[in-house]
Order: structure tokens, then sequence, then C-alpha cells
């Protein structure tokens, strides 16, 4: 059994380390691997029990694809005009923005890319139900920061948010996309960062700023906490002893915290994330050398 891992832009060698000797076959961001699917971090999209199929033609592969289901996502990575040619032919997919609260789409979207002029590589079943895992929202202008797109993305494709009246914690929280985010879905929001919150930000209500180090916060002064949230700049060991310093107090519900490198990608500190229990690590369109980790 073959699995498809597509990377994402620029980190074709980070799925390659991470999926280790089960790799196969590369092509462009495309990396085929060895046995069912595995959690992948890297992977912005998974292409389960991914069929070569044989084509006589343009209209031939088209013919093939549609005979499987309606909605493809052609990932090009050679033949790229011979592939635009066959895609034109299939059902238009919507690329809409989505606007944030609407629920991701539902219908089945599957992925093909050419191998050869004459073979087609195509998963009907995709983890994603967004083209190659790239979530685009309507954004909005009037944020002073454009962090708070990781959060839209994450809530989006987990599928819970924080409810009205629950009490957030956000970690590095300035300029304040974040805690935007959050006062806006109606929780209240503790925002700590060294530096000021955007004071459009620090006036809305429900908005606590404490200008200290998210690292000096101890756990038993803040008693109960639904979400705690972090995209501080650190690196990823700090954030994960910072993790596991709130784990042990046991006062938190869930966690999403962005895990930021710097210079090489940290391996060592993924697996430590990985490892703790009932938790992921996932790679969301819009982080950039970032992995988000998040516990629910
Ligand atoms: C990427 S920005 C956060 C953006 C924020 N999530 C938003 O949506 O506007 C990272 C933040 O981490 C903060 N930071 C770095 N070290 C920190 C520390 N030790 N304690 C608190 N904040 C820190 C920086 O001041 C910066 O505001």
């Amino acid at each position: 059994m073959v699995t498809g891992y597509l990377a994402p832009e620029d980190f074709v060698a980070e799925l390659q380390t991470e999926l280790g000797d089960a790799v196969l076959e590369t092509h462009g961001r495309l990396v085929l691997a060895d046995g069912p699917a595995r959690p992948a971090a890297w992977a912005a999209n998974v292409w389960h029990d991914p069929v070569k199929i044989e084509i006589a033609s343009i209209g031939d592969a088209a013919k093939k694809l549609r005979a499987i289901q309606r909605n493809w996502a052609l990932y090009s990575a050679v033949h790229h005009r011979r592939a635009a040619l066959i895609a034109e032919r299939l059902p238009k997919v919507s690329a809409k923005p989505l606007t944030f609260g609407d629920p991701a789409p539902t219908a089945p979207l599957g992925s093909w890319t050419l191998l050869d002029p004459n073979t087609l590589l195509a998963a009907p079943h995709c983890s994603s139900a967004f083209p190659h895992g790239e979530v685009a929202f309507v954004e909005d202008r009037t944020v002073p920061s454009r962090a708070y797109l990781k959060l839209w993305e994450a809530f989006t494709v987990l599928g819970v948010r924080p409810q009205p009246g629950q009490f957030c914690i956000d970690l590095g929280a300035s300029p304040g996309g974040w805690t935007w985010v959050l006062q806006g879905l109606g929780a209240r929001v503790l925002s700590i960062d060294k530096a000021p919150l955007d004071a459009t930000i620090a006036g809305l209500p429900n908005v606590e700023q404490r200008r200290e180090s998210a690292f000096a916060l101890d756990p038993k002064t803040v008693g109960p906490v639904d979400w705690l949230f972090s995209d501080v700049i650190c690196y990823p060991k700090r954030l994960l002893a910072t993790v596991q310093k709130w784990l042990a107090a046991g006062n938190v519900g869930r966690f999403i915290c962005t895990v930021k490198f710097q210079g090489a990608t940290d391996f060592e500190a993924m697996r430590g994330f990985a490892a703790i229990p009932g938790s992921r690590l996932i790679h969301l369109h819009y982080n950039k050398h970032e992995l988000t980790w998040v516990r629910l």
C-alpha cells in the first residue's frame, strides 16, 4: 500500500525527513511513501490509496477521472500544459475564499497529478476538504496583524472554537490578532506580552492585558483556563517546557500553540510535542516555518 503526502511550499525536505525510510518517490511537493497514512506534521494534504491510471488522450483522462467522482484538484509537478488541458475538461471546483464562521466544505475532493504523459496518479479520498490543504479566507484588513488567519484556519479545520464566556489565555498576544479573534467569539481573554497590544484591541471589552513575560506566568495564579494559546516567538524547546508546566498544573482544557523554528527545523522538539498524549502537530496553510501544536 502506498500513501501520498503533499508538502507545503518550501517544506518537502521536512516531510521527507519525517517519513524517513518509507519514502518511495517524490514528484515536486508530492511524496509517495510505503504503508497506510501515518501522522505527518509537514503534510498539507494526505492522498489516501492513490491509483495509477493509464490514459490514451486528454479526453480519456478527463473521462476516467469524472467516472470516479465529480470534484478534483490538480497538483501539477510535470507536463503542466497537458495536465492543465485535462483539468479544463473537469467540472469546476469552487475556489471562493471562505468567510470565517462558514463550515469547511463537505463534498469529497480528490487530488490527481500526471506522472508521465500517459499515466495519472489519482486519489479520490484526501485528508483535506481544501485543494492541496490550502484554506483561503475573506480577510479583514482592519486587524493589526495577519496572524489572526492562523487561528481562523485552526478553528475551521479542527471544527472547534472557544464558546462565549470561556476563559482564554493568549501568550505572545501583541499586537493582538489572536486576542481580536477570541474576543470576537465572545471569550474572556487574558493577553500576555512584553510588547503592548494595539490600542484598538486593548480597549475591547473582556480583554485584560498584562505586560510581562509569557514564561513567568504561574498557572496556579489564574484558576481554570478553557483554552491556552501561544504564538510567542521562542525556541521550540522553551515552548515545550512551558506547555509541560501547564499540563502538569492540570488547569487547562485545550491548547493551540505555534511552534516556531529559528534556523533548522528542530525534529527532536517536534517528537517531544508529538509524544504528548491526545495531541497532534499540524502545518496550517497560514503557518510559515512553524507548526501548530494542538491538544483539544
Ligand atoms: C508573532 S507575534 C504574535 C502575534 C499575535 N498572535 C497576533 O495575532 O497579533 C510574537 C509575539 O511574541 C512576543 N514575545 C516574545 N517573547 C516573549 C516573552 N518572553 N513573553 C511574552 N511575549 C513574548 C513578542 O513580543 C511578539 O509580540
